[in-house]
């Protein structure tokens, strides 16, 4: 049932190609530069004229969440808060009339994420999902919502859930600023033929498998790590930090890498591997800085760079490469190395990969 493979989590992430294409199947079709989400059919409209979208979600998913604030602030200009959903609740959130709340759930089961949204509900707002399990109760309480169609994710560190989330929002946030008028149509073609054209890039990155797996090795007696990253790729940090720690038992924290100086850096030495993700985009020369800094105290730096990078490469200790990509869509990409990363370091540190120590799948009780 694994598939040939070692652990469902290596599966899980090995199918993202497959599971991205199945996310996108039937909503994105670039050749007729058409976004049709079912689930949103009479949504869409209500979501271009929001005053306020609430994102409640826990772990991985919170993370999707983050990198959903990101994507409609900037194609759809909608003011975004991304919320833990155990402090949603327990406060006494405001909520306005036409404010939208979406919950980020694979299980749809996750008890805090629940709470938060019949809170939310309770207090007017517009409630929706985004849920990997069909007929899960966060799908049945939400007014209407998006299924990522991931298939059955069984490793307990979420991997290819969190690249259908991502997938979901992308579209949605894409067909919201259609609706809204804020990208021209010439950006939106763009974005859907870019957005096609992601699995065929994630099977591109999988192919470095082994040499991440030779990276890995040297890393195995670290006790600690630190991963930066800017703009959308900020929430790849901590969801990379995030995965290290829950399968490895690896101490990993995830930062945005101009918060570094900020208190961080006073942990980087010759023992303390960081993490970059440096690609090519709008803040590529702002990371090349903070490379700089880590290098500068010795600390040794893995960074996952854009295909054909010179710069960043010529800095660091290991590169590994992405396809380039729309900005937007990267972290759909780059999350795939650290990924792989974290999984590697877990087996050769004899982990149990699948089921980590104090970890549940789905998290029921708060
Ligand atoms: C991390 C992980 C957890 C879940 C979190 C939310 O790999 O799997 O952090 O993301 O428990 O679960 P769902 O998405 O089912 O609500």
């Amino acid at each position: 049932e694994k598939g040939g493979y070692d652990h469902f989590m290596l599966k899980e992430i090995f199918e993202q190609p497959k599971s991205i294409a199945d996310c996108l199947r039937g909503r994105v079709n670039a050749d007729d530069a058409i976004i049709q989400l079912g689930g949103l059919r009479n949504h869409i409209t209500k979501l271009a004229k929001a005053k306020r979208i609430v994102f409640v979600a826990c772990g991985t998913s919170w993370h999707a969440g983050l990198v959903g604030e990101y994507l409609f602030e900037e194609l759809a200009r909608i003011n975004v808060e991304v919320e833990y959903a155990s402090e949603f609740r327990y406060r006494n959130p405001i909520i306005k009339e036409g404010d939208f709340v979406i919950a980020i759930s694979q299980s749809g089961e996750t008890a805090d994420t629940l709470a938060a949204l019949e809170l939310a509900k309770s207090k007017g707002a517009i409630i929706l999902g985004v849920c990997n399990v069909v007929g899960s109760s966060i799908s049945r309480i939400t007014e209407a919502g998006v299924y990522t169609h991931a298939g059955p994710e069984i490793g307990v560190a979420s991997t290819k859930a969190f690249t259908a989330q991502v997938t979901v929002l992308t579209m949605i946030a894409i067909a919201t600023a259609q609706a809204k008028g804020t990208i021209d149509d010439e950006t939106y073609r763009r974005l859907l033929i870019e957005l096609a054209a992601i699995p065929q890039k994630v099977e591109e990155i999988l192919k470095s498998a082994e040499e991440i797996k030779d990276i890995s090795k040297l890393f195995t007696f670290a006790s600690n790590f630190i991963f930066l990253g800017r703009g959308l790729n900020f929430p790849v940090a901590l969801e990379g930090a995030l995965k290290l720690k829950e399968i490895s038992y690896i101490h990993a924290e995830g930062y945005p890498a101009a918060e570094m100086k900020h208190g961080p850096i006073a942990l980087i030495d010759e023992d303390m591997p960081v993490v970059f993700i440096a690609t090519k985009d709008s803040s590529y020369e702002k990371v090349v800085s903070n490379i700089q800094e880590v290098k500068a105290r010795k600390g040794r730096v893995i960074a996952i760079v854009s295909e054909g990078d010179v710069q960043v490469k010529e800095m660091v200790d290991f590169a590994i490469e992405v396809p380039n990509t729309d900005e937007i869509l990267q972290p759909l990409l780059t999350v795939i190395p650290l990924q792989l990363l974290s999984y590697y370091i877990a087996v050769m540190r004899g982990r149990n990969v699948d089921q980590p120590r104090n970890l549940a799948k789905s998290v029921t009780v708060e």
